[in-house]
Parts: structure tokens; C-alpha cells; sequence
């Protein structure tokens, strides 16, 4: 995710930024620079770590007093010195850094080339450095207005330009941005962590506003130019936990940034109407027509939601779909062939066994389609076609922000192939597309249930084994849901198809097992139903997670575990939830080393 860094005051801008930027480097990035307004503005920037930006501007110093900075994680275009921010319009009077997306980046370069504008940079940020620009005559602050008038999508922006030095302008659609109150000085950032060190009083700056820096401090705006008055927030964090924006772990974070990671994998991508739109998605429609067989191959939590997508295309296609582990298929001699679709799911697009079975898939003919959170990894520099998950880095080892990035993902494939092929039920279609509208809001809701699950994971913290059983797509995410309990409460936990207990596992059950039940499928709800009470005989105790008006399911159980009302097959999306949670509540009580587990790597790039 990109990191923001500005600032006006009276010390040498260049250290402050270099400084702020090394501080947000925990968010992941690939390239970081800065910009110094000194009646011209002077950039450095370069691909890499900020110590080779340091290099860059100890032997090529940089004066004045009112600066921009950026760390950049790739999203449009592949990490390099070009494309690192900041970026100018081509006069070197605009100068603008960006964090986020914008959505109809194609559409307005296309419009300012025709317009003959030409770009330096494969980056949606350039767009926005000439649309401020094209705009300007003299107040910056309406010209800025009027580019994000264009740009659409999710992002916070930062502007400055050499006709009103002394000043910032930057605007939050979506994407964070705060300010920092010093002594005197002002500071802008994408994240508190960047400049706690100098001040504790921030503003936060809420989505559709605007915020105005010069010598007198700070200033509030909407976008459309209504004046906003806001307290300015005492801060007593401490710098390890601001990093993790006042949670306790790295994982909690990212269990909270789904709703907000939903919009991002979503963005500019799927129409009310189930246009999916999906760049670097090359496959025509053709292709999608002839497909003989999908197969999804990946390792882990990856595996997991490939386990979730292989549902989504039959369901959604009626094709012919297998999930395989990468590590098996790498040496199963598998029956991929020419004219199938072969997606590896991979976080880190890195993972040893998911690139050698994907390489195999491409030996064979098929056609290869990464879905994976970073941009420049070898995965997606080997695939014929990329579906890039948006989820930010994920800092926690146990994966929980890029799984629910991964479901998305593979919902919008599914749409894509579904505009060229047909879909099976376009009823059925139809209340996915809607749902995934409107899913941020009801995760958002789900978070605010944090509480109950807090609660129910005391019921589990002294357990030797835990059971997770679900049927469908309730198994896919129960799958899910003990593998997150295992890897950091060091619980053994075991997934199965709620059908499968009565076959053997039911041995182990005694009142000391905890069973935890999904159960979103509205057409296998009495077969789990049984299952439960095949557990409740042998005086298991149950946790359920069900739906907020499934009235029935607290004569069966012990604990129920509420999630917002679905259809059924966007449930496994929300069901997750409470599994993370709980997984992560235990293994709090039980005191582990929550964001790095005993014995894991965050990318696994071994065999
Ligand atoms: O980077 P990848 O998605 O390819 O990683 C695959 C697995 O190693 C990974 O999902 C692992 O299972 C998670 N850390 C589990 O939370």
C-alpha cells in the first residue's frame, strides 16, 4: 500500500519526508521519492528501498521548505524509477503523489491523448498530475477540485504547485489521510506511525474532503467546498502500536481492513448491470467459449479460497472446475491440457510450489491466469493473463485480508467468463452481483460483533482438538476457519464435510471437543442440522455461525455466531469473519506470537 508524506514549515522539507517515509516503510512499497518546492520543483525519486532514495539525495541535495513524499506499491504499472512517484505535468508546474486506484484511468488517458498530452510513466498518478494542471489558473485549490471531479475510484491525493509555494492541497476519496499539528509546521500522511515522533495532534481527514496546508496550518474543506471544522485528535499511542493503527496485532488490522479491501478488489471493475471489467485480463471471448476445464492450483489459505472459487465456477458456469493442491499437481502428471484455464492463486506470487505447478499448466498448453495482491511478482510476470487482489500487504504471517481479496477475485472471473459463455442461472447472478455491492457495508457491520466472538473463544481456549464441519461451501470456509486455528493457537484442528463425521471422526468426540458448525447453505441446512445432533448426543459442545434470521439454529446450539443475512453463494464471504476472529481471540488468551507463529513463513519459497 503507498505511503503520503508532506510537509510545510520551517525546517529543510527533504529530511522530514526521507524521515516519514522510512517510518510507513511497514506498509509494504517498491519505489518511493520525493518532490521540493524551491521557486521550481525539484524531484528525486527511485525504484527500491528509501535508503537508495537517500543515496540519491545525499549526493544530489534538495533545498526548501515545502515538500512531497511517497512510498509506492505498484497497482498501474511495474515498480521502476519512472513510475515511482511524484510526477509532474509535463510543464513541471503540477506536482501530485497518489495512494489508491483510479477507476477510469484508461478512459481519461485516452481522452487527454486525444487531447495530445503524452505521459512519461505507465501510472494512473500521471493522469492526475495533467488533469490538476490542465485545469490550473491560478488557484489550485479549484483546479484540484476539478481533476478529482474526473478521477474516479478510491485514493487520497497531495498537490503541490510552483505558482503558490507555501502550499498543499490534498483531498481523501476513500484511501487514509491525516494530518500531523506541529509546533509551526504541519505535516500530511497517509498514516499516523509517519510523523508521531513530531507531533501527537492530529486531524483526520474524512472521506470527500479536502484539506488545504500553508504557514497558518491546516484547513478542512469538502470537496465540493463547504467548510468543515474538526477537533484535532490527541494521540497516546505509542509507535509500535500506531504502526498497526491502534490495534494490538498486525492480523486484527487486516481482519478490519476487509470491508475496505472489498471496495478495493471491486473498484471500477464490475458494473451494477455484471460487467466485469478486468484489466490485464487479455482472454477473449473466444477463448472463454472453447474453454474445456478450469483448474485452480495453489498452497495454504490460497488453496483455501481456490477451494471457495472452484464452487463459484460450477455454480456460476456449470464448468468443469478442480482445485489442486500446487504441491501434488507439480508431480501428479495432471490432465491439463490446451484451451484450459489454469488459475494459481498466490499472496505473494512467490510461493515455490504454486510457480512450478503454474509453469507445468504452461508447459502443457494451458493458459495461465495468476490472481495474486503483488504487482512485479514472478507469478504474475509468467501468466498470460493477471487478476491483481488489491488487498494491501499483508503483514500478519496468518492470511486473512488476501483470502477475502482472493474470493472477490475469483467472483469477478467468474462473471468475466460468464459475459462471453452464459451463465448457468442468471437469477442466481444476478444476487451475487448485488451482493457483492453491498457486502463492505455488512462487513463492516460484522466488525462491530467483535465482542461475542471474544466471548465464545474463551469456550475453546483450553481445547486439545477442535472440529470444524460444513457442507458446500460452509466446508470450504470451515476449511479456512481451522487453518487459521491451528497456525496461531498451536490447536489442533481439523475441517470435514459435515456428511464425513459419522464415518470415523465421531470417535473422537466427547464433551471436551469443541464442533464449530457454518452453516450457510440454505439447502443443506437440515442435513448439518444433523450433524449437529450427532455431536450434541455425544455431549459436544457446538458453535454455529448463522445467519442473523435463521431463527431455528439456537435449539441446536450452543453458541451462535451471527453473520448479516446472504444469499448463498456470496455466505462463505461473510462466514470467514468470525472464524479469524475466533481464531485470533484464542490465540490471544493463550498468549502466542499472534502476527509470526512459531515455524511459518509469510511466503513460502521453498519446496
Ligand atoms: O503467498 P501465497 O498465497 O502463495 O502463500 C500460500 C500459503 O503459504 C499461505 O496462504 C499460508 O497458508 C498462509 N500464511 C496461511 O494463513
Amino acid at each position: 500500500m503507498c505511503g503520503i508524506m508532506g510537509y510545510v514549515g520551517p525546517n529543510q522539507a527533504a529530511p522530514v519526508l526521507l524521515d516519514g517515509l522510512q517510518r510507513l516503510e511497514y506498509r509494504g512499497y517498491d519505489s518511493a521519492g520525493i518532490a521540493v518546492l524551491n521557486s521550481k520543483i525539484h524531484v528525486r525519486k527511485a525504484e527500491g528501498k528509501v535508503d537508495r532514495l537517500l543515496e540519491l539525495t545525499d549526493n544530489s541535495p534538495l533545498s526548501g521548505t515545502v515538500g512531497i513524499g511517497h512510498t509506492r506499491w505498484a497497482t498501474h504499472g511495474v515498480p521502476s524509477d519512472l513510475n515511482a512517484h511524484p510526477h509532474t505535468d509535463p510543464s513541471g508546474s503540477i506536482v501530485v503523489v497518489h495512494n489508491g486506484i483510479i477507476e477510469n484511468f484508461y478512459e481519461l488517458r485516452d481522452q487527454l491523448t486525444a487531447e495530445g498530452h503524452e505521459f512519461t510513466s505507465e501510472t494512473d498518478t500521471e493522469i492526475l498530475a495533467h488533469l490538476v494542471a490542465r485545469a490550473y489558473d491560478g488557484d489550485l485549490v479549484a483546479a484540484v477540485r476539478d481533476a478529482v471531479s474526473q478521477a474516479e475510484g478510491a485514493y487520497a491525493l497531495v498537490v503541490m504547485a510552483v505558482h503558490e509555494p507555501g502550499k498543499i492541497v490534498a483531498v481523501r476519496r476513500i484511501s487514509p489521510l491525516i494530518v500531523g499539528l506541529g509546533d509551526g509546521e504541519t505535516f500530511l500522511a497517509s498514516d499516523i506511525p509517519a510523523v508521531l515522533h513530531r507531533t501527537r495532534d492530529f486531524l483526520i481527514i474524512e472521506d470527500g474532503e479536502l484539506v488545504i496546508v500553508d504557514e497558518n496550518g491546516a484547513s478542512i474543506e469538502t470537496i465540493e467546498g463547504a467548510k468543515v471544522d474538526r477537533e484535532p485528535l490527541h494521540v497516546d499511542w505509542d509507535a509500535e502500536m500506531a504502526e498497526k493503527g491502534g490495534y494490538d496485532h498486525f492480523m486484527l488490522k487486516e481482519i478490519h481492513e476487509q470491508p475496505a479491501v472489498v471496495t478495493e478488489t471491486l473498484g471500477g471493475r464490475l458494473e451494477e448491470d455484471g460487467t466485469a471489467w478486468l484489466e490485464n485480463v487479455d482472454f477473449d471471448d473466444e477463448f472463454a467459449r472453447n474453454l474445456g476445464r478450469i483448474w485452480i492450483t495453489a498452497c495454504g489459505t490460497a488453496y483455501n479460497a481456490g477451494m471457495v472459487g472452484s464452487e463459484i465456477f460450477r455454480r456460476l458456469l456449470r464448468m468443469p472446475t478442480s482445485v489442486e493442491y500446487a504441491h501434488e499437481m507439480r508431480y501428479a502428471d495432471p490432465l491439463v491440457s490446451e484451451g484450459d484455464l489454469v488459475i494459481a492463486i498466490s499472496q505473494s506470487g512467490e510461493t515455490a510450489d504454486t510457480l512450478a505447478a503454474a509453469r507445468l499448466a504452461k508447459e502443457r498448453g494451458a493458459r495461465l491466469l495468476a490472481v495474486t495482491n503483488v504487482v512485479g511478482s514472478t507469478l504474475s510476470r509468467e501468466a498470460d493473463d493477471i487478476l491483481y487482489t488489491r488487498a494491501g500487504p499483508e503483514i500478519s504471517v496468518a492470511s486473512t485480508k488476501a483470502y477475502m481479496a482472493m474470493l472477490i477475485g475469483q467472483y469477478l472471473l467468474a462473471l468475466r467468463l460468464g459475459a462471453a459463455r452464459g451463465l448457468s442461472d442468471p437469477a442466481l447472478a444476478e444476487r451475487v452481483i448485488h451482493g457483492l455491492h453491498t457486502l463492505p457495508a455488512s462487513l463492516e457491520e460484522l466488525m462491530h460483533r467483535e465482542a461475542e466472538v471474544a466471548e465464545a473463544a474463551k469456550r475453546i481456549a483450553n481445547a486439545q482438538d477442535v472440529y470444524y464441519i460444513g457442507r458446500g461451501l460452509d466446508y470450504a470456509v470451515a476449511v479456512e476457519g481451522s487453518l487459521k486455528l491451528k497456525e496461531i493457537s498451536y490447536i489442533h484442528a481439523e475441517a470435514m464435510p459435515a456428511g464425513e463425521l459419522k464415518h470415523g471422526t465421531l470417535a473422537l468426540i466427547t464433551e471436551d471437543v469443541p464442533v464449530i458448525v457454518v452453516l450457510t447453505q440454505e439447502a443443506l441446512y437440515d442435513k448439518t442440522v444433523s450433524a449437529i445432533q450427532e455431536v450434541k448426543a455425544r455431549g459436544g459442545d457446538v458453535i454455529a455461525v448463522a445467519y442473523d434470521d435463521d431463527e431455528r439454529i439456537g435449539r441446536f446450539c450452543d453458541t451462535v455466531l451471527r453473520i448479516p443475512r446472504s444469499n448463498d453463494l456470496l455466505g462463505p464471504v461473510s462466514a470467514v469473519v468470525p472464524l479469524q476472529l475466533l481464531a485470533y481471540h484464542v490465540a490471544r488468551i493463550r498468549g502466542n506470537d499472534i502476527d509470526q507463529p512459531r515455524n511459518l513463513a509469510k511466503s513460502v519459497t521453498v519446496e
